[in-house]
């Protein structure tokens, strides 16, 4: 009989220590995709141990990289060729979406990317209308054929000013990629300001790329000939931050966490202040206390610096046993709330009604076997795990494991029951 693994989490204890934090999921994969920008040995570091970074390896070893991962040193060595091949299949696109983000550096170092078309998820329909958009003002030509993305410019790509109708992270690193090595300037209004989009033109500044304005709304990229090979450690990662935040504050504990950057969760942790936290910002990361039942907070998703959607599942979890109601309201993804379901199998009451969700809080839930439909919905359901009554048994672990690099060891080291087993499936 075939046996999947789930996570087995025993509510009632309270979460107390220290945990390390790695580097950005939703960063290291966007730095292995822009070393394809220069010939020669780039060398990334802080890299998380999740799955994605190994398909991004792979994808890459397609394209005629050669891909070296040290778990120990926690590094991706990326030597790329004089001229990289330009086809993303769709074998590896349906297994991780971010491979999109090949598609500016291929269409600006080698003219061409053929990128199978990833569609939707789980959390949504995941339009890609702005990173087209970006790339055929820039002269490349654009069209789409038997499910591939398929993108062409016979000369250099030519810098263009271009306006972003949403604030989108990907559209935003593809036509960065794109302007980089494009020839004249290339300005980009509107654009996401996420930590991780700092982190990229970061390493490609470094990689020689002229980028003004990183880390507002308008960036203004002046194209060059070639850039370099680098060496860059990835940001530290806000969303699992955030994430052992909410589990100090719906613990009742008193979590610590390390190697992370406070001043990029600065919403949230003022949200967990709100819902009677104490949170104590160090040089090097956080520590969040709470010694009552939470009250509950009411949260708007939006683009960086705004609430990220990354942790809404996680404040849905949260808010499911606080004191009160709260009002969540979610405006980046509209399938994001199916989570909901799951949770009301642990005894949670939510109504949602189109992107807003009203969370009345119980005293008590109690644990029931969930299914993880999504990284973070797998990260809420183990929150609310922790806190229910009995065992709660998470399905979809590999969703969780994508995103949460030694989740189950980190979260044991702390005082949680929480076990990985496998079961055999009926
Ligand atoms: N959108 C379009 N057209 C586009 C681009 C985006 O309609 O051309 C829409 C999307 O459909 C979505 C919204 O705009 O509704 C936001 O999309 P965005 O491009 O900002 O997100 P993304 O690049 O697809 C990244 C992260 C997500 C994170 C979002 C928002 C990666 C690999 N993924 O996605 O992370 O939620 O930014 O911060 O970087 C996760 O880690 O669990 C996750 C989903």
């Amino acid at each position: 009989m075939p046996s999947v693994e789930v996570l087995r989490v025993t509510g009632g204890r309270r979460l107390s220590g220290e945990v390390r934090l790695s580097g950005a999921k939703n960063s290291v994969l966007k730095l292995m995709a822009a070393t394809l920008l220069a010939p020669g040995t780039s060398v990334i570091s802080n890299v998380p141990e999740i799955l994605d970074v190994e398909i991004m390896g792979e994808l890459l070893r397609r394209l005629g990289c050669e891909v070296a991962h040290n778990p120990e040193k926690a590094t991706v060595t990326i030597t790329v060729p004089e001229r990289p091949d330009h086809r993303a299949d769709y074998d590896l696109v349906r297994r991780m979406r971010a491979s999109i983000c090949v598609l500016g550096p291929l269409v600006s170092r080698v003219g061409a990317a053929d990128v199978a078309l990833p569609g939707g998820d789980n959390i949504g329909s995941r339009g890609l209308d702005m990173h087209v958009d970006g790339l055929r003002r820039m002269g490349a030509d654009v069209t789409s054929e038997h499910g591939y993305l398929l993108a062409h410019s016979p000369g250099r790509l030519v810098g263009a000013e271009t306006w972003l109708d949403f604030p989108s992270v990907g559209a935003t690193e593809t036509i960065l990629m794109a302007a980089v090595l494009a020839e004249g300037t290339t300005v980009i209004d509107n654009a996401a300001r996420e930590p991780e989009i700092v982190d990229i033109c970061e390493m490609l500044q470094a990689m020689g790329a002229r980028i003004d304005g990183v880390g507002t709304s308008t960036l203004t990229i002046e194209g060059v000939e070639a850039l370099q090979p680098v060496s860059h450690a990835t940001v530290p990662d806000r969303i699992v931050a955030g994430t052992w935040a909410v589990a100090a504050a719906i613990t009742q504990g008193d979590i610590t966490v390390r190697d992370a950057r406070a001043d990029h969760l600065s919403i949230a942790l003022e949200k967990l202040g709100t819902a009677g936290a104490q949170v104590d910002i160090l040089d090097d990361g956080f520590r969040v206390r709470m010694d009552r039942r939470p009250a509950a907070v009411d949260i708007v998703t939006l683009p960086y610096p705004g609430f990220p959607t990354d942790l809404q599942p996680q404040f849905i979890a949260l808010n499911s046993v606080a004191e009160g109601a709260a009002l969540v309201t979610e405006n980046l993804f509209e399938a994001r709330f199916r989570f909901v379901q799951e949770l009301a199998r642990l005894g949670a009451e939510v109504r949602t009604d189109g992107h807003h969700a009203l969370v009345r809080g119980r005293s008590a839930l109690s644990g029931a076997p969930v299914e993880a439909t999504d990284i973070r919905a797998g990260a809420g359901l183990v929150l609310a795990g922790l806190v229910a009554e009995g065992t709660t048994t998470v399905y979809g672990v590999g969703h969780i494991d994508r995103g949460y690099a030694g989740f189950v060891p980190a979260l044991r080291s702390i005082g949680a029951d929480v076990v990985r087993e496998e079961v055999s499936e009926a």
